[in-house]
């Protein structure tokens, strides 16, 4: 039973039920997919460990479930479309049919490379037709996939495949993204020198340029596929098996690999993907995140192929050629459902209208939101000159570790409010907390925001530490999963996410931990510390403030700046890049050396009328100082 929301009040007892009943609930949804076996019990849980089990004892192929069984009623169907960069070259349309054959044949290219159920294959490849293929040719062998988005430097990717004792690195010569070309094989070749697990690379031929092949380890991927067969049988998984890595930044230390199972997580993004945008058989669905990212997992690849759904993959970006080029690939393929970032929103929003202006938008039917608050005027913009007023948006509130959609309205059943993420997707219980650890009951709240009862699709652990898994999320409010997010809610229950509480900084969508930049800062030879915190930015929401002190003063401030941002953009990458840098004599800390972040972000955020109390700081002067100085 996947979908029985009508109205409202139906969604009001769906819930209802799943509150009262989560395994009876849970249960009667996993009944619409195929099992080669039935789980023994729904679901065993305990927070203090933490361990959560959904389905165990069940037994199931997650490609069986997006390809195989669909493939009775829906081979000729278009599963994935595929609109390049340049919009002059060739659309890809692959149907059900297509995806399986192609999946099947490039899980045996991995076989034939010695890839077997539970090894690590890392993933560095550009939004092609290809990508998707890799991440379900895994899934069909039982491989864990672990993408990097390309836009890692090679030294982040060397972290992430160490830190996973990667096999198998798939790649492609370069990428396109815009006017530019990234060259991915090149940054694989330098990430390489310093990953001894890594036996192979494969690598897809995608821009044509030219690329160093070093022999015994690096196999072109055509030449592989042509000599691959097209049948292949799917591993038989336990619901709890491992299904994928990804990386997200945390508020310490270096990146979490979030673990995902393949049983819960396969019926949560289905479940929630046909409900919250209430897709409808046949609709073209564009979700314009990166696979590199969670949404592109859940709601590019998983969820929507599940469902049965004509999913759109987009290599390109919103402005290139122009502004108008996400409206222009709306009118091309009759988009139905489109699903994007409030960054980009903000983006398309300040350039002239015409570029909406020239393009029929008329299929469109339900917009979506992901990845970070949006504004209100965001917002009425989108309802106004995207929807034209007619189409419900859903901002959906979600995380990586959540695997799916934790707060998001319904389209087109549960009335909207601007920048209100609304109300609970079934089975998810929220908790609104003061910072004293008790649960603010009733409406009309404001705190921190914790789930304090399982869903299927919420991450396991981190890969390879446990113990930082139950120390960041389970620690902070016993027995509750902590969100790190802040959240309002309102009179009618409605829930707004205020933002994170914790030293996570959301920069045009992406999670960026200030410690991990603030680490790559102090590498430079001439810094001594650095401060990171966010501030807001008009169209990347937040954008990246660091405070620096030097062993020496600067010869020239302008020249260190572009040093300390080159150095940023190469060890994480250019999303993580300092907005502003400012040079300060000494940072505001307590007696007990703990840098007062509360205060430089106020300062950044030119909000300095009100810092509260200093009179704890070792050096109150330094602030003064700061505020001076600020950019
Ligand atoms: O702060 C919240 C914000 O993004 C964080 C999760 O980031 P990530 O793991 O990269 O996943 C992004 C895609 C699901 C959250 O802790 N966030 C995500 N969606 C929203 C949001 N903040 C407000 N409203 C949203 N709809």
């Amino acid at each position: 039973m996947l979908t029985n929301i009508k109205d409202f009040q139906s969604y009001l007892d769906t819930y209802q039920e799943s509150i009262d009943n989560p395994e009876k609930f849970w249960g009667a949804v996993a009944e619409a997919f195929t099992w080669n076996k039935k789980w023994d019990s729904v679901l065993e849980w305990d927070f203090t460990k933490p361990e959560v089990k959904w389905f165990q004892g069940g037994k199931l192929n997650i490609t069986v479930n997006c390809l195989d069984r669909h493939l009775p009623e829906r081979a000729n169907q278009t599963a994935i479309i595929w609109e390049p960069n340049d919009p002059n070259e060739a659309v890809v349309k692959l149907t059900y049919q297509e995806l399986f054959d192609k999946v099947c044949q490039f899980a045996n290219v991995l076989k034939n490379n010695g890839i077997t159920k539970g090894d690590r294959v890392c993933i560095y490849m550009p939004m092609v037709p290809e990508l998707c293929i890799a991440l379900l040719a895994c899934a069909r062998i039982g491989a864990v996939h672990s993408v990097v988005f390309a836009g890692f430097s090679s030294s982040s990717l060397a972290d992430r495949i160490n830190d996973a004792s990667c096999k198998l690195v798939l790649t492609s010569d370069g990428g396109f993204r815009g006017g530019k070309t990234l060259a991915l094989k090149a940054i694989v070749d330098e990430a390489l020198l310093d990953c001894p697990s890594v036996e192979k690379s494969i690598v897809l031929k995608r821009t044509g340029e030219a690329v160093t092949m070093q022999p015994n380890r690096d196999l072109w991927w055509h030449d592989e596929v042509a000599k691959a067969d097209t049948h292949c049988e799917a591993e038989i998984m336990d619901a709890e098996d491992m299904l994928f890595i990804l990386y997200t930044s945390g508020s310490t230390g270096k990146p979490k690999g979030m673990v995902h199972t393949c049983g819960g997580y396969m019926i949560y993004t289905t479940y929630t993907f046909k409900n919250a945008f209430q897709y409808k058989e046949g609709e073209i669905y564009w979700c314009t995140a990166d696979i590199g990212w969670i949404t592109g997992h859940s709601y590019i690849v998983y969820g929507p192929l599940a469902a049965g759904a004509t999913s759109m993959m987009f290599e390109g970006v919103p402005s290139y050629p122009d502004m108008g080029r996400f409206w222009q690939v709306v009118e091309k393929h009759a988009v139905n459902i489109f699903y994007t970032a409030p960054t980009a929103i903000r983006a398309l929003e300040k350039a002239d209208i015409s570029y909406v202006e020239k393009y029929d938008l008329s299929s469109l039917r339900v917009l979506g939101t992901v990845g970070e608050p949006i504004n209100e005027e965001a917002w009425h913009w989108y309802d106004d000159h995207i929807g034209k007023g007619k189409c419900p948006i859903i901002d959906t509130w979600w995380q990586t570790e959540t695997g799916g959609f934790m707060i998001s309205p319904i389209a087109g059943i549960t009335p909207t409010k601007p920048t209100y993420a609304t109300l609970p997707m079934p089975g998810i219980q929220p908790a609104v907390m003061n910072e004293n650890g008790q649960e603010l009951a009733g409406n009309g709240v404001e705190g921190r925001l914790c789930i304090k009862f399982p869903w299927p699709s919420m991450a396991r652990t981190i890969y390879g530490n446990h113990e930082r898994f139950r120390n960041t999320y389970f620690s902070a409010f016993e027995n509750k999963y902590f969100t790190g997010d802040g959240c309002k809610k309102d009179e009618d229950g409605y829930y707004r996410i205020t933002g994170r509480v914790d030293d996570v900084i959301i920069v045009s969508g992406h999670n960026l931990g200030t410690a991990e930049i603030e680490n790559v800062i102090d590498e430079h030879k001439e810094v001594c510390e650095t401060a990171v915190v966010g501030f807001p930015h008009d169209v990347k929401g937040h954008a990246v403030y660091a405070y620096v002190t030097c062993y020496h003063t600067p010869d020239n401030e302008e020249d260190l700046r572009q040093e300390i941002i080159t150095l940023v953009a190469k060890t994480i990458g250019p999303i993580a890049k300092p907005e502003k840098i400012q040079f300060v004599s000494g940072l505001p800390k307590t007696r007990s050396g703990k840098i007062m972040r509360r205060i430089l972000r106020k300062i950044a955020e030119k909000d300095t009328s009100n810092l509260g109390d200093t009179s704890t700081l070792l050096d109150p002067g330094v602030v003064e100082t700061i505020i001076e100085g600020a950019l």
